[in-house]
């Protein structure tokens, strides 16, 4: 099957939801309390992230999403809120080309890094973002900002939270 990654656009959003939901389901209930799995992302959240260029999807051949990427900016860089991509599309490298692509658009907009907070202990959090070039970064490192998002998490009750970041100059360099 082949995909695209590409800026979300408004008929995109409908289906993200159904995205959100599925992947939920790879988080055990001691990761994700069952009652965060009714907070799900809004469709107006998504609008407004689609219309501030912050959402990017990645669709199959019929141009139907099967992933997506919101951002934010926090402390004054871009912050990747949230990526998920369905489990019956998982593992064929769609997060990681997702992650190139918002590398890339963020050192366009001339951000010096890009940070997401994550789950220290799940292969597909923490060690995967570390595959990617991402690296750790202490709640003493954090911006104000960053390190508000994860004393939010903390006290929704979301345990080994992390915060980690990547130099946005490294996908420049790996390109060549
Ligand atoms: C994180 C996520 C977006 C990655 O999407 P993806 O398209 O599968 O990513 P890629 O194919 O580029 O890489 C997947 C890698 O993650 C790890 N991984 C994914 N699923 C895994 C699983 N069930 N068990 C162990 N490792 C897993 C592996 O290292 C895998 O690489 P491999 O297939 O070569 O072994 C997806 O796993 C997901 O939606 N997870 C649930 C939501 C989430 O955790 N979002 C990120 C929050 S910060």
């Amino acid at each position: 099957m082949s995909y695209l990654v590409k800026p979300a656009a408004v008929h995109h959003i409908a289906a993200l939801p159904a995205i959100e939901r599925a992947a939920a389901a790879m988080f055990s209930p001691d990761d994700l309390p069952p009652h965060m799995l009714d907070e799900q992302t809004s469709l107006a959240r998504f609008t407004e992230s689609q219309r501030d260029d912050r959402l990017w999807v990645a669709v199959d051949a019929s141009d139907q999403p099967v992933g997506f990427l919101l951002a934010d900016v926090v402390d004054d860089t871009l912050h990747i809120t949230e990526m998920d991509v369905h489990p019956d599309h998982a593992r064929r490298g769609l997060g990681a080309t997702m992650l190139r692509h918002v590398l890339l658009v963020a050192e366009h907009h001339g951000n010096h890094s890009v940070t997401l907070t994550t789950f220290a202990h799940l292969e597909w959090n923490a060690p995967f973002y570390r595959r990617h070039g991402f690296v750790d970064v202490s709640d003493a490192e954090c911006g104000p900002e960053l390190a508000g998002v994860l004393k939010a998490e903390r006290a929704r009750g979301l345990q080994q939270r992390i915060a980690m970041r990547r130099s946005v100059r490294r996908t420049e360099r790996a390109a060549r």
